[in-house]
């Protein structure tokens, strides 16, 4: 079963292979080498298990210095204690600031698409969203967003990002040098300035970690981590429900009629169209999964785009449905200590812009023979495009 190969789901994700390798062979070690976990169970224990399984998105014996790691790279317990940094900076901006942000952002973007009759959504309508909030909650000036959006689109391009680091001889953030430099100016400027803003960066450059402060270059790597992480994932998510609603007109009336639902669809969409549809790993010591040997050295595939359509915990695993008794029930998140971070702020874009969608379009249609195409990236799992025309709602 080739196409099942998860470094090969460029094109498509061969949902059907991977029924049955949940069936026949759940622990199986695809024409890479790389092992998949295509079963529920396995991916979520196998989460949790960070003594046998370190994130990564480097070839097979690629090693970097310990301040160029990205977060989910990194290991106990100082992975704990960059993390709480990380989540109280994005908790510090879920306070009410959020929403009123997106929703205005969304409105505007929308009723210009709205008066040309349509327009291409993931570019005009999606994209902006995540790129703006990320970008807020980072402290970057508004008049920058639009070359955050670019430099987060060409960071994701790379199946591994660092598979040229010798040739170029910089790391994650070197594939990017206007971005590296752009980060790090932010860097400079704040530690000169007297009073420097009350954002992200200035939280990383005064927080201390076992009594020693960030490098710049950990906060620049985080810094990109957060912007990839925050962007291309809440894309993909829109990107997928909006898809879903224009190619099944009755969700798409049964949300504009009963908006409460509309969590409950991001939560559907988060499990059907998973935006990260597989975790690739490091296996770092000798450990067994259902009863196979799986080597330290070896590379892991957590299965996310399989795991949440196991028909051992779904009922017809492959259909949209909005009764499911606990839509939270997904690994869209991952799990464990990396567990996404962002996901409260992911839900949170998602629900404003379908609803701000629904309040102000009455009629979306998918440009005649719109094909739903991948982006090209393995592990991502959304839209390239959405060519549509729209008619306004008539307000009341
Ligand atoms: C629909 C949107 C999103 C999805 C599907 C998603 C998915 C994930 C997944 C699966 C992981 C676990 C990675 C691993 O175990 O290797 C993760 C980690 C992470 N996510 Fe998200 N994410 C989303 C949005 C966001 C947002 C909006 C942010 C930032 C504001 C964010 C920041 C992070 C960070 C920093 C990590 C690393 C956590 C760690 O290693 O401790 N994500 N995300």
């Amino acid at each position: 079963m080739p196409q099942a190969d998860p470094l090969d789901y460029t094109k498509r994700i061969p949902y059907e292979v991977l029924a049955r390798l949940r069936a026949e062979s759940p622990v199986w070690r695809a024409p890479s080498g790389v092992w998949l976990f295509s079963r529920f169970d396995d991916v979520q224990a196998a989460t949790k298990d960070i003594e046998s399984f370190k994130s990564s998105f480097r070839e097979p014996g690629v090693a970097v210095p310990e301040e160029e790691q990205l977060i989910s790279e990194i290991a106990e317990p100082r992975h704990g204690k960059i993390r709480r940094i990380v989540n109280s900076a994005i908790a510090a901006h879920r306070l009410g600031r959020v929403e009123p942000f997106a929703r205005e952002l969304c409105a505007d973007n929308l009723q210009k698409i709205i008066a040309r009759g349509g327009g291409e959504l993931m570019d005009e309508y999606v994209m902006p969203l995540p790129t703006s909030v990320i970008a807020t909650l980072l402290g970057v000036p508004a008049s920058d967003f639009g070359l955050w959006g670019q430099w987060s689109g060409d960071v994701v391009q790379g199946d591994y990002p660092t598979k040229n680091r010798s040739e170029r001889g910089e790391g994650f953030t070197g594939a990017h040098p206007e971005f590296a430099a752009y980060v790090d100016r932010q860097i400079r400027e704040r530690r000169s300035a007297s009073e420097p803003p009350d954002d992200f960066v200035t939280r990383l450059i005064r927080t201390e970690v076992d009594g020693e402060s960030l490098s710049d270059v950990e906060i620049r790597m985080l810094m990109v981590f957060l912007l990839v992480a925050g962007n291309e994932t809440t894309r993909n998510l829109i990107g997928n429900l909006l898809v879903t609603m224009g190619q099944d007109e009755s969700l798409f009336r049964r949300l504009q009629g009963d908006p409460d639902l509309i969590p409950i669809a991001v939560e559907e969409s988060l499990r059907l169209d998973p935006p990260t549809a597989v975790l690739l790993r490091d296996c770092i010591r000798d450990t067994e999964v259902r009863g196979v040997p799986i080597r330290a050295g070896e590379k892991v595939a957590f299965g996310i785009a399989s795991a949440n359509r196991d028909e051992s915990h779904y009922d017809e695993p492959d259909r949209f449905r909005l009764d499911r008794p606990d839509p939270k029930h997904h690994l869209a998140f991952g799990g464990g200590p990396h567990v996404c971070p962002g996901s409260v702020l992911a839900r949170l874009e998602a629900r404003v812009a379908v609803e701000v969608f629904l309040e102000s379009v009455v009629e979306m249609k998918l440009k005649p023979g719109y094909l739903r195409e991948k982006v090209p990236v393995f592990w991502a799992n959304g839209p390239s495009r959405l060519p549509v025309a729209l008619a306004a709602r008539v307000p009341a």
